[in-house]
């Protein structure tokens, strides 16, 4: 865009942008409202909704805002009655064939239609025919559910299936009142952004497999985070109940890691949070052999009586590239520098491609601070190699081995073959999440932790820009703590040991 700069007026406040800029774009950027059902920031104007109509002083007709430049000392206006009255007559053309389903609609609660209905809605409809019925919950993706009859012909999930995946499976098939969305006949909707239509869409005719029916968005509550479903480290928004401890969905936040979108993968990151999944208790060795549930403090107590018992050559940490810088100074503040342990070993799954890249977000390096282990490592006087570290510490004859399993299990298929190992190396004290974890017998000391959208820290992705998990949502195992904590109440034993 050009550095020349046009200065126009909006509702009464002169407004100064990039020449170029649409009135819809800068009303955008400048916290003005208008609208809009087809326009959408991350793709082209379409222009086909006419919803974002605004008055142009010294013009004849209203006009589309989404499409129209803004050019020196042009005065728009949003608030004129006639702009309301065109926006009410807009609206009821949508509804002409739009059903009255919302009670029943997953998309309620959070449907564009609906919201301008209840601003600007011609309460008392004029339409005296029955509606034209299209096809309805269509299955046209892995993750995706089609009612072409709720469809407003916006046209956004065609350009996105054009603009941004580049797969084109969409189309709008006939004419007038009988034209539908729908894909083309030889092609699906295949692709790792599928829930992205499901995003754009401003009404409920895509509607996600996978959070559909489960919740009414109005008992939800949501916290900004960062993915950790990859090195990306897409800025999203998890979704929960926190009074019933139960996660729901994950949603893109918009920034400039990840523009307006986020994958597939990345949404299903909230799963493993969910208390049937996580390892809810300690777990400590009860000196006969065998194990016990424990207070976290005593798991702690007892771990730290382990350590006392060995010489820091004896003793190793395998990592996961999944926590928090913060906890990685912690942790390496402890053991590192304060005990002088120096076998540090990576734990990543043996089959990642780290270099790999689908030209959009999604990474194969399915870790969210592997920069930050390095620089943390680096900063430890440890050597920061990213290599997959298992055999190098089932070699390294450790007797006591300190483990922070990775948290995205779905991610990490050989987790449970990995843990299996372990539990034949030594006394090995697992820190984790998972629960999975609590069903191999052989592990004799385990620790529950909080998860990615549970604790405060920062991640810092591929090209080491910080994201910030700023916002937790309270923990959904009482006892989980994060590795800082862990960290800090080990220490402390140990300091009064
Ligand atoms: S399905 Fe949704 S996004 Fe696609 S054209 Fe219809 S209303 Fe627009
Ligand atoms: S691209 Fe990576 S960081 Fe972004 S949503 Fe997908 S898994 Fe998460
Ligand atoms: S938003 Fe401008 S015509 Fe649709």
């Amino acid at each position: 865009m050009s550095t020349e700069t046009v200065t126009f007026n909006l509702n009464d406040r002169d407004i100064t942008v990039p020449k170029g800029t649409t009135v819809m774009e800068a009303a955008h950027k400048h916290n003005v409202y208008i609208p809009h059902f087809c326009w959408h920031p991350g793709l082209s104007i379409a222009g086909v909704c006419r919803f974002c109509l605004v008055k142009v002083d010294n013009r004849p007709k209203l006009e589309i805002a989404c499409n129209l430049q803004a050019t020196p000392g042009m005065k728009v206006s949003t608030l004129l009655p006639e702009v309301k009255e065109a926006h009410k007559w807009a609206l009821e053309f949508h509804l002409v064939n739009h059903p009255l389903d919302c009670p029943i609609c997953d998309q309620a609660g959070e449907c564009k239609l609906q919201d301008f209905y209840m601003e600007v809605g011609k309460y008392k409809s004029e339409m005296d025919r029955p509606k034209v019925l299209k096809p309805k919950a269509l299955d046209v993706g892995s993750e995706l559910v089609l009612d072409t009859e709720r469809c407003i012909l916006c046209d956004r999930c065609v350009r996105f299936e054009q603009e941004v995946t580049k797969t084109g499976a969409l189309g709008i098939f006939n004419r007038g009142d009988r034209a539908v969305v729908g894909t083309y006949p030889d092609k699906k909707i295949e692709h790792n952004y599928q829930d992205n239509l499901v995003d754009i869409c401003p009404v409920g005719a895509f509607t996600s497999r996978d959070f559909r029916f489960k919740q009414r968005v109005w008992f939800l509550k949501d916290q900004p985070a960062v993915c950790p479903g990859c090195s990306t480290g897409c800025h999203v928004k998890v979704y929960g109940k926190p009074q019933v401890r139960t996660y729901f969905r994950v949603k893109p936040q918009e920034s400039e890691v990840n523009g307006h979108w986020m994958c597939d993968v990345g949404r299903k990151t909230y799963k493993h949070l969910n208390q049937d999944q996580r390892l809810r208790f300690a777990v400590a060795a009860d000196g006969k052999g065998g194990r016990q549930r424990v207070s976290v403090a005593e798991a702690i107590a007892s771990l730290a009586l382990q350590l006392q018992g060995v010489a820091a050559s004896d003793i190793a940490l395998l990592v996961s590239p999944q926590y928090t810088c913060e906890e990685y100074d912690a942790l390496f503040a402890f053991f590192v520098k304060k005990l002088g342990v120096s076998k540090v070993f990576q734990w990543r799954e043996p089959t990642e491609n780290l270099d790999a890249f689908d030209g959009l977000l999604y990474r194969g390096d399915h870790n969210p601070n592997t920069f930050g282990l390095s620089e943390a490592l680096a900063k430890a006087g440890l050597p920061k190699d990213v290599k997959n570290g298992f055999e190098d510490l089932a070699r390294s004859g450790a007797k006591v081995v300190v483990a922070l399993a990775p948290e995205i299990e779905f991610q990490f298929p050989s987790l449970a073959g990995q843990l299996q190992k372990l539990s034949e190396l030594a006394f090995v004290s697992v820190w984790t999440t998972s629960g999975s974890a609590y069903n191999v017998k052989g592990l004799r000391h385990l620790v529950p932790l909080k998860g990615f959208a549970e604790k405060k820290g920062t991640f810092r992705n591929f090209q080491g820009k910080v994201g910030e998990l700023a916002k937790p949502f309270p923990a959904a195992v009482d006892e989980a703590k994060d590795v800082v904590e862990v960290v800090t109440a080990l220490a402390e034993v140990w300091a009064h040991a």
